[in-house]
């Protein structure tokens, strides 16, 4: 046990934490999902899902991570033997994660590039879907792409580079590099943003609130899943990050700041995001509704047209889709992170090997994602493994703790003994009931709607391939990882 990897200094876990999670979720999928569900009172769902279970599950996954020092399977493990499960469950999730992640990654690098010169020309929704990918009709897969798989493998090989040079020499120093840099680069984008003309109306429609939207439940359902993704809980990230915690660690003071962090980076990119928004409805006299768009499109359709019309274009283009990139690549590092210690441990192997098996595994998957019909499968895989994945392992790891292993109380006491704030009843209370009824209820309301209609219109079969049995395969490909013993001496990263 004692020779396990550690980060070097407070700092540099709270940046590999925060840089994790901050990411594509932040950027492209907090500003659109913000406006289409209600706006300004939007933030009463979402700040209450981040009290009452984004902030108190990371405290329970920080705290799970720093006392039993393992992967999140081993440490699922020995809570209770029956829970290890859980665990795979969640790193394949992650697994799944890390084989379309990148790719968006590598459109952000392409883009940053392309930003030169605003080589996406007059039409950038038929440049990014015609020149640049390719795109063939939903549900068939054509061939590689080059302009896609060739940055992709830039990134693995960054990637790959980052988490073969451990926790302290590799992950660590690329947070301290990546961090500051994204903050800077961000902050400069967003007050070049507020200051153009227009930008006034789009922060109005952001920020202005729709009452009647608090009382529809999907409202609460996108906020909880907003919360979940971006705070990278649920997916084994956050467990995996705190096991390499020296003893002595703050764990309650850390999940306050890593939670706030995030979430202050959130409603920055929202006000960056809806400040260029405003521009252009303003430029094309339209109303800032109109030119709303979320993920892809907002990214790599929208924001392409409005950074042509901007003063000094080359330079926000650059600027835009390298924090993008760096958002992205911190984020991968974490979720790639959790298969690899996972592994690891199982399988007795060195860091080297199983960063090449498990990273080299997920490279080749990634590569059906790189072809022409790579977009709609990237879209449909996020989709169900977001639903069905994260969310439901969220309320799996909830209630398997709450409930059966009853180890609430034995947590807080871990984590006070450490910690200077102190949790109270409200913790238990936030995890034993209110979030368990509010993700269970979350669930039943997504089946009503996936049952009820074809997510995205794409034809049945691929939707029950790619979404559902991607989704609800990985729960059980998670419990065949279980048949196998752990090794009796840990093998430590
Ligand atoms: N937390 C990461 C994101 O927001 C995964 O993209």
């Amino acid at each position: 046990m004692e020779n396990r990897s550690q980060w070097g200094t407070r700092l540099g876990f709270l940046l590999a934490a925060v840089g994790s999670a901050i990411g594509l979720g932040n950027i492209w999928r907090f500003p659109a999902t913000a406006f289409e569900n209600g706006g300004g009172a939007f933030f009463i769902p979402y700040l209450f899902a981040l009290l009452t279970a984004g902030i108190p599950l990371l405290i329970m996954e920080y705290t799970i991570g720093h006392k039993y020092r393992s992967s999140s399977p081993r440490s699922f493990s020995k809570i209770s033997k029956g829970m290890e499960w859980i665990g795979w469950w969640q790193v394949l999730i992650s697994f799944v994660i890390s084989t379309y992640y990148p790719i968006i990654i590598a459109w952000a690098m392409m883009y940053a590039y392309f930003s030169l010169g605003t080589k996406w020309g007059d039409d950038p929704t038929a440049f990014f879907t015609g020149d640049f990918l390719n795109l063939a009709d939903p549900g068939t897969f054509g061939s590689i792409v080059p302009n896609v798989m060739i940055p992709l493998l830039v990134v693995w090989v960054l990637v790959l580079f980052i988490l073969g040079r451990g926790v302290k020499k590799g992950i660590e120093i690329a947070n301290r590099i990546f961090i500051p840099t994204l903050f800077i680069v961000f902050l400069i984008i967003v007050i070049r943003a507020v200051t153009l003309p227009g930008a006034m109306e789009g922060l109005d429609a952001f920020f202005k609130p729709d009452w009647n939207k608090i009382a529809d439940g999907s409202v609460w359902v996108a906020a909880y899943g907003q919360i979940f993704f971006s705070l990278s809980i649920a997916f084994a990230i956050m467990i995996t990050y705190s096991s390499y915690l020296p003893k002595k660690s703050d764990i309650t003071n850390n999940a306050f700041i890593t939670g706030f962090a995030n979430s202050s980076f959130e409603l920055l990119a929202g006000i960056g995001v809806f400040a260029v928004l405003g521009f252009m409805a303003v430029q094309s006299g339209t109303g800032v509704a109109e030119v709303v768009e979320g993920g892809v499109g907002l990214a790599f359709m929208v924001f392409p047209e409005i950074i042509s019309q901007m003063p000094a274009a080359s330079f926000f283009g650059f600027l835009f889709f390298a924090s993008l990139f760096l958002a992205g690549l911190s984020s991968m590092v974490s979720i790639s992170e959790t298969y690899i210690a996972g592994v690891q441990e199982k399988f007795s192997i060195s860091r080297g090997k199983a960063v090449l098996f498990g990273g080299g595994l997920s490279l080749i998957a990634s590569l059906f994602y790189a072809t022409q019909g790579g977009l709609n499968l990237l879209d449909t895989v996020d989709y169900f493994i977001n639903n069905y994945g994260v969310a439901l392992a969220g309320l799996f790891e909830v209630v398997a703790i709450a409930w059966f292993a009853r180890s609430l109380q034995d947590l807080q006491s871990h984590a006070d003994a450490v910690s200077d704030i102190k949790l109270g009843i409200w913790w238990r209370i936030c995890l034993g009931i209110i979030t368990p009824i509010v993700l269970g209820y979350m669930m039943l309301q997504n089946l009503k709607t996936d049952l009820t209609r074809p997510y995205g219109d794409y034809p049945f079969e691929f939707l029950f391939t790619y979404g559902w049995l991607v989704a609800i395969g990985v729960m059980f490909i998670g419990t065949l990882f279980t048949l196998k013993k752990w090794p009796t001496k840990d093998n430590q990263a």
